[in-house]
């Protein structure tokens, strides 16, 4: 047998191809499919062969990478990040420092609302050029696929200009994209009083932003001082209406029973989630609803508590990882990063955190068909790590263990 590849990838030492149906849950969550000794087979940008080195032997391609006997994975998911901002927000350091509360440095008008004025500020070319330069270093971390969230313009102008530059990146990186409308994300001081008009004003937003394909999420940020289970249940519902997928930051810092709604309104993740209940935790067990846990965010903002995945990994709930990127409460682009802590902080196992980072991490954005596996017929997002096992990436921490990614098939970072 002769076989003509575009790409193929020999000397594979351990390859996870994380199949299986559907998000990993209970048992699933705890095996990893690993084949060893394997090559993988690339053909107009879709992955054509899947199978033992050795099955390679007559095998030709245009271009031949050789592992060198180490970890091939798919392109991992980061289904949680704020990409599209102005400014930083450094200052805030030494306000932490003297125990000022993140609610605090927000409700003194600084927090969300100073990257607000940052970012209201800025050009869209700006925005773009930034949001560029994290998006590429996402990349160089293994990252194939991000979703991305507006929300730091609270007014018509800016959370267009955010959704837009979002959209502009779809078309021009070679990351792939998924938008979520976060308008809902603080309440602007012009409508202390009333926010349920801000609320209104931003519901107002839905018509254009399905018309011009800029969101397909919408996304609140249900907590203490800012939005309430009731406002969040009525906005979610209200773009639900509409047609638009929801998710939801919830029980991040109070328990407020986010979790509850996320499951209540079918949301296709529920994101934070350090306060759940175990009320909550079982009601999310049995839902399609996709715990998104962001260990990098409980770190930063310097809290003892974490979410309870151990909790809900064994109630049978389908967890997945993100870093939350953004320029307040986790400033870092390093999915790699909150695997460690995902494994010193959350309790996970290596087995559990690799699909917390593939498969479920896809699901958390609709993806879950398209990414995050390494499958015959998917476009062929794959890391080739600089390490021969799994367990090595949690392990070794807070550096990058890329060596090449290949996105759509083609050679983006080496
Ligand atoms: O997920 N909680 C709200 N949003 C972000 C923080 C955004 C910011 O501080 O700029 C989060 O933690
Ligand atoms: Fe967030």
């Amino acid at each position: 047998m002769t076989k003509h590849f575009d790409t193929l990838i020999v000397n594979i030492g351990q390859l996870l191809t994380m199949e299986g149906d559907g998000p990993a849950k209970g048992e699933r969550m705890k095996t990893l499919p690993v084949l060893e000794h394997a090559a993988v087979g690339i053909k107009d940008g879709k992955i054509a062969f899947i199978g033992k080195n050795e099955e390679t032997k007559n095998f030709h391609a245009d271009r031949m990478i050789n592992a060198s006997g180490k970890l091939v994975s798919p392109g991992l998911v980061d289904p949680h990040t704020h990409l599209v901002f102005g400014g930083s927000r450094e200052h805030e350091l030494v306000l932490k420092q003297q125990g000022v509360s993140y609610l605090e440095i927000l409700k003194r008008g600084g927090g969300i609302l100073s990257t607000v004025q940052a970012t209201r500020k800025a050009s869209e070319e700006e925005l773009f050029e930034k949001a560029k330069f994290h998006l590429d270093r996402m990349l160089s971390y293994g990252v194939t696929t991000v979703e991305a969230k507006s929300g730091y313009g609270l007014d018509e102008d800016t959370e267009l200009k955010q959704l837009r530059v979002i959209k502009r990146l779809q078309n021009e990186h070679p990351v792939d994209l998924v938008s979520t409308f976060l308008g809902a994300h603080a309440i602007p001081p012009e409508y202390k009083n009333n926010p349920d008009d801000f609320l209104v004003r931003m519901l107002n937003l839905l018509d254009i932003i399905q018309k011009e394909e800029l969101a397909e999420f919408v996304d609140i940020f249900c907590e203490t001082d800012v939005f309430t289970i009731e406002q969040s249940r009525m906005f979610l519902q209200a773009a639900e209406a509409k047609g638009f997928n929801v998710k939801i930051h919830a029980d991040e810092i109070d328990s407020l029973g986010g979790t509850e709604l996320a499951v209540e309104l079918g949301a296709v993740s529920g994101d934070h989630l350090v306060g759940a209940s175990a009320a909550g935790i079982e009601r999310l067990a049995g839902s399609d609803t996709i715990a998104v846990l962001l260990p990098g965010t409980s770190f930063y903002l310097g809290k003892e508590k974490y979410a309870r995945a151990r909790d809900m990994i064994e109630a049978g709930v389908a967890v997945a990882l993100a870093t939350d990127f953004n320029p307040g409460s986790s400033p870092t682009e390093n999915l790699q990063l909150m695997m460690s802590f995902a494994a010193l902080k959350l309790k996970m196992t290596p087995e559990e955190i690799w699909h917390a980072v593939t498969v479920n991490a896809a699901y958390a954005i609709n993806r879950g068909e398209e990414a995050g596996r390494i499958a015959l017929g998917r476009k062929a997002d794959i890391v080739i790590w600089d390490a021969t096992n799994y367990a090595y990436i949690p392990y070794h921490y807070g550096v990058n263990h890329v060596k090449t990614v290949l996105k759509k098939g083609k050679v983006v970072v080496e």
